[in-house]
């Protein structure tokens, strides 16, 4: 607890905020795939571009809200909507994920995120654009259950954006039953695109532009 605590000030005192914060209201969700075909390695490329794009954001109760879900073979919830308004905590969370293993049961996670992540009880405001982002490197395990989940998600209750960040190899059907819309997928080739930067700043600016409707 110590050592945790020393690291975390060491975080506050070091990680100096990015000069140009994008700001705007949000709520924003990542459903990371811990699939075992990912890999320890790749999960962690993964972790840094979701703490990457919630970095570029102004994060507050007010602002930009970020939680993180994981799914492969069960789902969990690793950072509520409502937990961490302080970026560098954020990071910092999102960084010690742990990688899990097992299968891609993608609509467990949608199901989850529509049931809990995106509750009031757990942070989500109303008024507010929600907005999955849903990264994996492949197709899930069953794509009509999946489909399912991912309709009911956008388009039930306060509804949802979901932006798809596909890795590899593209399951077009699967995709576009998630998409509402192509403009909202942003297809990797491989991990390693998803490092560069003007990928996840474009992550970011589309965000920005789905929840301030009419002003992007
Ligand atoms: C990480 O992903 C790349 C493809 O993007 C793949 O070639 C590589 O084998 C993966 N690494 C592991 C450890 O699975």
């Amino acid at each position: 607890m110590k050592i945790l605590i020393a690291n975390l000030i060491c975080l506050l005192l070091v990680v100096k905020p990015s000069l140009q914060l994008l700001e705007t209201q949000a709520d924003v969700l990542f459903i990371l795939d811990t699939s075992g075909s990912i890999g320890k390695a790749n999960f962690t490329i993964m972790k840094n571009t979701a703490a990457n794009i919630a970095g570029q954001f102004k994060i507050s109760k007010k602002d930009t809200q970020v939680g993180v879900d994981v799914f492969s073979t069960g789902f969990r919830t690793e950072i509520k909507l409502k937990s961490l308004n302080l970026i560098q905590l954020l990071r910092y969370f999102i960084k010690r994920i742990p990688y899990g293993s097992g299968g891609t049961k993608t609509y467990l996670a949608l199901d989850h995120a529509r049931e809990s992540s995106f509750t009031k009880k757990n942070g989500d405001r109303p008024g507010i654009q929600n907005i999955a982002l849903v990264m994996t490197d492949g197709g899930s395990d069953n794509q009509q259950r999946t489909c399912i989940a991912a309709r009911r998600l956008r388009n039930e209750g306060e509804g949802c954006m979901i932006i798809s960040i596909p890795i590899g190899k593209i399951n077009e059907k699967e995709l576009e039953c998630i998409e509402d819309d192509i403009s909202l997928r942003f297809a990797a080739p491989n991990f390693a695109a998803l490092r560069k930067r003007p990928f996840r700043k474009s992550i970011a600016q589309k965000i920005l532009t789905v929840s301030r409707p009419g002003r992007g």
